[in-house]
C-alpha cells in the first residue's frame, strides 16, 4: 500500500511554520513533529544540568537519555520531556538563544535527526524545522520553505510572547530574531537554506489562511499524483 507523504516545512523563526504545520497536519490527519521543540528540550535539559553550552560531548551524552514526545490536548499540541510538560519552559527568550547555540553542534544534530527519522519514517507526517527538506528527509514528497521579512517575523514573535504574559520589547525581539537567523543561516552544519525542490512561500503580506490554502493545494496535488485516495478533509478547495 502506498503510504501518505512526508511534508517538510523549513524556514526561519517567525515565518509561520508552527501555526501552518499544525493546521496542515490537522487538515490531512497527519502527525505534527516540531523539531525546533526537540532542540529546545535539549537546551532545557542542559540548563537544568548546568552544562556548558560549548561542551559538545556532554550535550551529546544527555541527548541519549531524553524522552521527547508530542501529545495533542484539545486544539493544542503539548511537548513532553521525560514525561513532564515543558511546553512553556522551552519558549523563553533565554532558551531560544541557548537552543541556537547548542543546535549548531553536529553530535547534537545527529542525535535529533536520528529521532526525527524514526518518528517520520511511516509518512503521514508534517515535520517543521530548518533542515527537514535538506538533511532529515531529502526525499520528502512535499517540501515548503516559508519566508517573511525579519521585521514582520520579529513583530509576530513579539505579539506571541506578549500574549503569553512575558515582558518583552519589540525592537529587542526583532534584534533577537535577526541574531538567531544569522546563526542558523551561517552555521557550518545543516545551515538554514531552502531545498532545491522546495516550494518557497513569502508570507510577509499574506494571511495565515491564504498560506494554508496554497500549501494544502500543493500537498493535495502531490497526493493525487501519487495515486492516493481522496480524503474529504484534505480535499477542500
Ligand atoms: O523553530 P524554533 O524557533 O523552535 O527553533 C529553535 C532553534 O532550534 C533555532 O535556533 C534553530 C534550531 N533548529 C535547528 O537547528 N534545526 C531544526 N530542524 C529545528 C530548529
Amino acid at each position: 500500500m502506498k503510504r501518505e507523504p512526508i511534508i517538510a516545512i523549513d524556514g526561519p523563526s517567525g515565518a509561520g511554520k508552527s501555526t501552518l504545520s499544525g493546521l496542515l497536519a490537522r487538515r490531512f490527519g497527519y502527525i505534527h513533529i516540531d523539531t525546533g521543540a526537540m532542540y529546545r528540550c535539549v537546551a532545557v535539559a542542559a540548563q537544568r544540568d548546568g552544562l556548558d553550552p560549548s561542551d559538545e560531548a556532554a550535550l551529546a551524552q544527555i541527548c541519549s537519555h531524553l524522552e521527547i514526545s508530542f501529545v495533542r490536548s484539545n486544539d493544542d499540541q503539548r511537548v513532553l520531556l521525560n514525561r513532564k510538560d515543558v511546553s512553556e519552559a522551552i519558549r523563553t527568550p533565554e532558551i531560544s538563544l541557548l537552543t541556537s547555540r547548542i543546535s549548531a553542534h553536529p553530535r547534537v544534530r545527529a542525535a535529533m535527526v536520528f529521532l526525527q527519522r524514526q518518528m517520520g519514517a511511516g509518512g503521514g507526517v508534517v515535520l517543521e524545522g530548518r533542515d527537514i527538506g535538506t538533511v532529515v528527509f531529502p526525499d520528502a514528497e512535499v517540501k515548503f520553505f516559508l519566508e517573511a521579512s525579519a521585521r514582520e517575523r520579529g513583530r509576530r514573535r513579539f505579539e506571541e510572547l506578549q500574549a503569553k504574559g512575558l515582558e518583552v520589547d519589540l525592537e529587542t525581539t526583532i534584534a533577537e530574531v535577526k541574531a538567531r537567523d544569522a546563526a542558523d543561516r551561517n552555521r557550518t552544519h545543516a545551515p538554514l537554506i531552502p531545498a532545491e525542490d522546495a516550494v518557497i512561500i513569502d508570507s510577509t503580506q499574506l494571511e495565515i489562511s491564504e498560506v494554508l490554502e496554497q500549501m494544502a493545494a500543493v500537498a493535495q496535488q502531490r497526493r493525487r499524483a501519487a495515486g492516493l485516495p481522496i480524503r474529504s478533509d484534505g480535499d477542500r478547495p
